[in-house]
């Protein structure tokens, strides 16, 4: 007996030392998160809650040392994991371990028009942030592309809000399954760079929530995710990173997102503001986001000491504190404190696989027809019909990974177009450089001098008269007032005396395919002088297989427009209402072509784009047959099934976009002539021939009642336009919606 009572004695000892003790529950990862969120909240001072919401470096926030919650590293961009940047400058660090696989730009993932590529590139990208050790990535991008002359569109998913909602929620998915946060940005309403950081945007709620809101709608309610970030500008008169609208209202409100709102870097303003409508994290504060630095301490940022005197002094309820502070918990126990995320890997064979897939699905085949009898459509290019391959121009040589800003990126491997035709069509290919744009710069362009410009111009022209065929490899580039962060285009036109350079080569040789790299619409005064246009996106570490892969015919392309080319700029609805419209007056801009944007506007206006939304060409031709409707009335709740059988009529498989687009024949408020509303990426052997189906619900003929303040889908008769794109249509059907 007194045996078991010493041993239940020793027993009780033991279990109470404090080895023995009961693990904390925010430490128990068999726990909920929500569990754990509000065990740490409950054990945390105000001060340490208020460390949460703010920086602690350029690119990270502090954790809670003292019960060992870890910080939060953040990390640029889109497109690949930026370099490591230096503590608390925008320098870089120098390391030697942080060279990155470069996935081409979302222009082009959005140009696959296939969900499965932004799965596989997710996957890719957030296995790199993983490996790299970050816990927030910042992007995807998916402000609507509202004008040709934005300088960050080539970070963004197109015009379309129906092609951005499905194509960016896969990508958050895949990111976050490595215990890495997307960060969707930039919201909202950022949808260019002239006055970034304050320019104040006045739009209906018509255009808000059904242009430029879905895309961010579906990375919270469809994609899930974990981090938004605030955009720069001020939507009707509040900064968007503490506007109550964007923020409380919708976002937290209306769409129950339970994540952080982390500030574009440098895009908070005020304390009370912040403090008050829904802003989480604050970074970057007192610097430009870019190149400018902060002459503040981190103690200093408008969520720091000024946000703690204002709780101490009961200026702002404390239930602010709690809510900011339970979202960064949330996302630090869904990263960095995620015992069960993987570990990520780097640069791998795999990564450059799905870099080139990506890029080879997204590539855009925009003409690829005989100029007379004596020239043929040029594509594909059969090497073996020539000696001499002339490549021109400064793209195919030129590191376009570099520049653009914030998603620029440091790479292991970037194969160039012109290395990329070497190793297709061997000692073949001549290489003149043709044009010069000058170094990689934020600040100003280099000015060219004109003896420079003349004699590239010269030397091309001369090779260019005794080659069999021409391959031009130009577009913009990542230069400031191109394809680049923090400003826009001042032109439509092809940058660097291109055109004129083109119009010489084409006076001497008719023979000539054209592929430009760019994420934004160009001007092409010479597209009926040539054959075939190839529009080749920003394709990252393997552009130059990839532009070689389809320009040989090894790839069948298969890339649509996720944006209108219009032929002059004053085609585009941006461009039509004056200054106020585009870029605004420097303090307010009112974006008056209201729900018109891009397609929309050149349907309803019926001003044809030179290259249309949707469009893009194959090396195979396909047909479509009529469209069949399961019913020719649809009653409210019902849903209408559309199929319509399409055939590979061509001699090579190929893959091909069915598109359906839906019409509103009358409605009380005025509606585009018709709206994305389906797409489906099928491959197709030769002679192979499948049944496509879409179904239609009631929520896909709805629009945005602003009196009303609610979706409506009005009785009436609606038109269902099913094509290869938005002005390709192959097959039209009527219903009525009772
Ligand atoms: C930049 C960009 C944003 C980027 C951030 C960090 O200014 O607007 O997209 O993620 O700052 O570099």
């Amino acid at each position: 007996m007194k045996k078991q009572l010493i041993t239940v004695f020793v027993m009780a000892i033991l279990f109470a030392l404090p080895g023995k003790a009961q693990k904390p529950v925010y430490l128990d990862d068999t726990k909920s998160i929500e569990d754990r969120v509000k065990d740490a909240l409950s054990r945390m001072t105000l001060e340490e809650k208020v460390k949460l919401c703010h920086a602690q470096s350029k690119f990270s926030t502090s954790g809670v040392p003292r019960l060992g919650i870890p910080e939060l590293w953040m990390s640029d961009g889109p497109h690949g994991v930026r370099e490591e940047i230096l503590w608390n400058s925008w320098g870089v660090a120098s390391w030697t371990n942080d060279s990155c696989t470069a996935f081409p730009a979302l222009t082009c993932l959005a140009a696959t028009w296939n969900p499965n590529m932004s799965a596989i590139y997710g996957k890719a990208i957030g296995e790199e942030a993983r490996y790299r050790k970050k816990d927030v990535l910042l992007g995807p991008g998916v402000n609507m592309y509202r004008t040709p002359l934005n300088g960050r569109n080539f970070e963004y998913m197109g015009e379309d809000p129906f092609l951005a909602s499905t194509m960016v929620v896969p990508y958050i998915q895949e990111v976050q399954k490595n215990g890495v946060s997307a960060c969707v940005k930039h919201y909202a309403l950022n949808n260019q760079e002239i006055w970034r950081g304050h320019i104040n945007v006045e739009l209906s709620d018509r255009a808000l929530y059904e242009i430029y809101l879905p895309a961010f709608k579906a990375a919270v309610q469809k994609g899930g995710v974990w981090s938004i970030m605030g955009s720069y500008n001020k939507v009707r008169g509040q900064h968007a990173c503490h506007s109550e609208l964007l923020l409380q209202n919708i976002l937290k409100g209306q769409w129950g997102f339970d994540g952080a709102v982390i500030t574009d870097w440098g895009g908070a303003h005020d304390t009370r503001e912040a403090a008050l409508n829904g802003l989480d994290i604050e970074m970057g504060s007192f610097t430009n986001g870019l190149t400018s630095e902060s002459v503040f301490t981190y103690d200093d940022y408008y969520l720091a000491k000024a946000y703690l005197k204002m709780l101490k002094e009961g200026k702002v309820p404390m239930s602010t504190i709690d809510d900011k502070a339970s979202r960064v918990l949330r996302l630090i126990f869904r990263t960095s404190m995620n015992s069960k995320k993987p570990w990520g890997s780097f640069t791998s064979e795999e990564h450059y696989k799905v870099s080139r897939t990506v890029a080879e699905e997204g590539i855009v085949l925009l003409k690829n027809d005989p100029l007379s009898k004596k020239i043929p459509a040029l594509l594909p290019l059969d090497g073996a019909k020539y000696h001499k391959i002339l490549v021109v121009g400064e793209n195919a040589t030129r590191r376009l990974t570099e520049g653009g800003g914030s998603s620029v990126l440091k790479v292991k491997k970037e194969v160039s177009p012109l290395v990329g035709l070497l190793a297709k069509y061997g000692d073949k290919v001549v290489y003149t450089k043709g044009y010069e744009s000058g170094r990689v710069m934020y600040e100003n362009i280099d000015k060219i001098p004109a003896s420079v410009v003349d004699s590239l111009r010269a030397e091309a022209i001369k090779q260019a008269m005794d080659a069999d065929v021409v391959i031009y490899i130009g577009g913009l580039n990542k230069n400031h007032l191109q394809d680049c962060e923090a400003g826009d285009r001042d032109s439509y036109a092809l940058p660097f005396g291109q055109n004129e350079l083109i119009n010489g080569l084409l006076k001497v040789n008719k023979k000539m395919v054209m592929v430009l790299i760019s994420g934004n619409a160009v001007e092409m005064p010479w597209v009926k002088d040539v054959s075939s246009i190839l529009q080749a996106w920003y394709l990252g570490s393997e552009s130059g297989n990839a532009i070689a892969n389809v320009l040989s015919g090894e790839v069948n392309p298969s890339g649509k427009l996720p944006f209108s080319f219009p032929v002059k700029l004053k085609d585009n609805a941006a461009h039509s209402f004056g200054e106020i419209c585009y870029p605004g007056d420097s303090i307010n801009e009112e974006y008056k072509e209201d729900i018109l944007v891009g397609y929309r506007w050149h349907d309803t206006k019926k001003i044809p784009a030179l290259f249309s939304f949707g469009h893009g060409l194959s090396y195979t031709n396909f047909s479509y047959g009529k469209a069949i409707i399961s019913d020719k009335a649809m009653a409210e709740g019902d849903s209408l099934v559309v199929t319509i059988l399409v055939k590979n009529t061509g001699k090579i498989a190929g893959k091909e976009v069915v598109q359906l687009y839906i019409g509103d024949e009358k409605c009380t408020l005025v509606r585009p002539l018709k709206e994305l509303k389906g797409f489906k990426k099928i491959a197709l052997q030769p002679g192979e021939e499948t049944v496509v189906n879409f179904t239609i619900t009631a929520d896909d003929l709805k629009f945005y009642n602003d009196q009303a303040s609610k979706w409506i889908a009005e009785a009436g008769k609606f038109k269902v336009y099913i094509g290869s794109s938005s002005t390709d249509i192959r097959s039209k059907i009527e219903f009525s919606l009772q």
